[in-house]
């Protein structure tokens, strides 16, 4: 065959650089010949907590079901989602994973012709998204590694449709204050929509967590998006969920799949979401990591961008190097050079402390190597 079957999707798509993912376990082992028991992943801000014991009756109860479709509708969560946290339940969108919900935003609000503002070091799937439906994607730099919200707000331009905002943000873990985000909002024009990427909120203090919830009602061109991904510990399963005005989960749900959820992450998610104690016990969890890998750095000389998520960002210098290193040491982390532009750090979820303490030991061998 003569032609390139690429050739056949618009030049937009060809021109996405793919999701480079954290590297899983088994595919480690299978490269250097390692036992996957002695691999530690700290690559993609996972909960070492794994699962409370109520989740996991309730994966068990809905595996019974599994012959049956489940509910496109997801009642039962979204019913459990509006109680907690009080906003009705046409204005949730459910998810596969939160990033679900950011890839029915862009399709739903993005296209040629159109572009989306977003900052530098930012959550690479925005980028993606934006790309794939072959809308502009207007890069705004950084500042201290974080977003510049004025400057974000200075970007927006006639064609610009979505901003993307992760708050706290991934791969920084830098945070903005509610007062600078809401400041944000008020002067976008209505026509933009804000995601608001809330993917670690939980991991937050109670007084930094910021009264998103309640800006919905003032603005309604806002979307907060969550997962359980992160502190609930149900990133194999896949969900997220987003938090709008009716007319936009509206359009949302026109262009999601009847069944985007499966039947054991929804059982999951409205078990998970009612077990407040092991959200509370991941909180404490991660607040011990952070602080036990940001001692372990600065103690081996490294700078690290102080985080206010479930990962830490450190300078190592040849970042891409020190990955390798890791690597063979049977330690996974996540470079973030490339799309990402951060080409001296290196980002670390923070595991258990035997976890944290194997990759520090790690990371201290890496260097002097
Ligand atoms: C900022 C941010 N948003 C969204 C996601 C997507 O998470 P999920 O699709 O598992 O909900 C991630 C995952 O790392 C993230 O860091």
């Amino acid at each position: 065959m003569n032609m390139d079957l690429c050739e056949l999707s618009p030049s937009y798509v060809r021109s996405i650089a793919p999701y480079q993912p954290g590297k899983p376990i088994s595919e480690l082992a299978r490269e250097f010949g390692l036992d996957e028991r002695n691999i530690v992943k700290l690559a993609s801000n996972e909960n070492p907590r794994g699962i409370g014991p109520r989740t996991r009756a309730a994966i068990d109860a809905a595996l019974g079901e599994i012959a049956r479709y489940p509910d496109g509708n997801g009642y039962e969560l979204k019913l459990a989602l509006s109680r907690r946290h009080g906003v009705d339940m046409s204005g949730i969108v459910l998810g596969n994973g939160s990033n679900d919900v950011l890839e029915l935003l862009s399709l739903a609000f993005l296209g040629p012709g159109r572009s989306a503002v977003l900052s530098q070091h930012t959550f690479a799937v925005y980028p993606l998204a934006t790309q794939a439906r072959g809308a502009r994607a207007i890069v705004v730099p950084a500042k201290d590694y974080g977003h510049d919200l004025e400057a974000m707000g200075n970007a927006i331009g006639e064609d610009t449709y979505v901003l993307w905002l992760a708050n706290p943000n991934n791969p920084t873990g830098t945070y903005a204050p509610p007062q600078q985000v809401e400041a944000l909002l008020r002067r976008v024009p209505e026509r933009v929509i804000v995601v608001l990427d809330e993917a670690y909120n939980e991991y937050l203090p109670a007084d930094l967590k910021g009264d998103s919830l309640k800006w919905l009602k003032r603005h309604p061109n806002l979307v907060v998006v969550r997962t359980f991904s992160k502190a609930y510990g149900l990133a194999g399963l896949r969900v997220g969920y987003g938090l709008a005005h009716p007319s936009i989960a509206d359009i949302l749900n026109r262009v999601r799949q009847p069944f985007n959820v499966n039947s054991v992450a929804l059982a999951a998610a409205a078990a998970a979401l009612d077990d407040m104690e092991f959200v509370a016990k991941s909180y404490a969890d991660n607040l011990q990591g952070l602080r036990q890998l940001e001692h372990g750095a600065a103690a081996l000389g490294l700078e690290y961008i102080p985080s206010f998520a479930n990962f830490v960002t450190i300078r190592v210098g040849k970042a891409a190097e020190i990955y390798k290193r890791l690597l063979r040491r049977g330690v996974i982390v996540r470079p973030v050079g490339g799309g990402y532009g951060l080409p001296e750090h290196l980002r670390v979820t923070s595991g258990t402390p035997e976890e944290n303490e194997t990759f520090l030991a790690a990371l201290r061998s890496s260097l002097r190597e």
